[in-house]
């Protein structure tokens, strides 16, 4: 059977990542795809536990170093029992946040090397890599506000963190897409949510 396709969305709080990766899938869907719909941290039993361990409780619950270790085995889990078995058995892989996530905040504002993040990646998923990656983009303020209205009900220990760790996050996915063009793209995320999901389309039509 042939192998299938790794598409991860990316980008800052707000941006609508989850809904557009729910219109994606099911778009492809349509086009006779095998669509299997996954998220980090998270996407099997194990990486959901750890999930748990990430997101709740004191903002200092961890140290920078401890979350990036932390986020890696959750993608270290999330990667042998999802998403290899997906692509294996020919399907396409939507993901919500993959490795960049981890480019973007642990390598961004808490100034963790690519290069470990990237050692880390080895060595927990055998280096896998999206075939494509969709960036989404908004103008700061606008991300600002629709994550801000999210959390109105409580937060989780990143969407509480200050403007400036968000502007840092933001500066750092823009680099990632500068240097990786051929796997990066990115996709404005203003406007309706059928608007942005048929920029998303074209967006991986190459
Ligand atoms: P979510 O809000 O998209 O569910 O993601 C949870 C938070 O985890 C989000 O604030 C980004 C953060 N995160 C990282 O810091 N590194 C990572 O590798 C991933 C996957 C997420």
């Amino acid at each position: 059977m042939a192998q299938g396709r790794f598409i991860t969305l990316e980008g800052g709080e707000g941006v609508g990542k989850s809904t557009q990766a729910r219109a994606l899938a099911a778009a492809l869907r349509a086009r006779g795809h095998d669509v299997v719909e996954t998220r980090e941290p998270g996407g099997s039993p194990g990486a959901e536990a750890i999930r748990a361990l990430l997101l709740e409780g004191e903002r200092e619950r961890w140290t920078a170093g401890a979350e990036a270790l932390l986020f890696a085995a959750a993608r270290a889990d999330h990667v042998a029992r999802t998403i290899r078995p997906a692509l294996e058995g020919g399907a396409w892989v939507v993901c919500d946040r993959f490795l960049d996530s981890s480019f973007a905040y642990q390598g961004g504002p808490d100034a963790i090397p690519h290069e470990a993040l990237m050692a880390l990646h080895d060595v927990g998923s055998g280096g896998l890599l999206p075939d494509c990656t969709l960036l989404l983009a908004l103008p700061e303020e606008e991300a600002l506000a629709r994550a801000g209205a999210r959390d109105r009900d409580g937060g989780d220990r990143f969407g509480a963190r200050d403007p400036a760790y968000h502007a840092a996050v933001a500066g750092a996915f823009h680099a990632i897409a500068q240097a990786d063009p051929a796997r990066v793209r990115l996709v404005d995320a203003s406007g309706t949510v059928e608007a942005v999901t048929a920029r998303l389309l074209s967006a991986i039509e190459p």
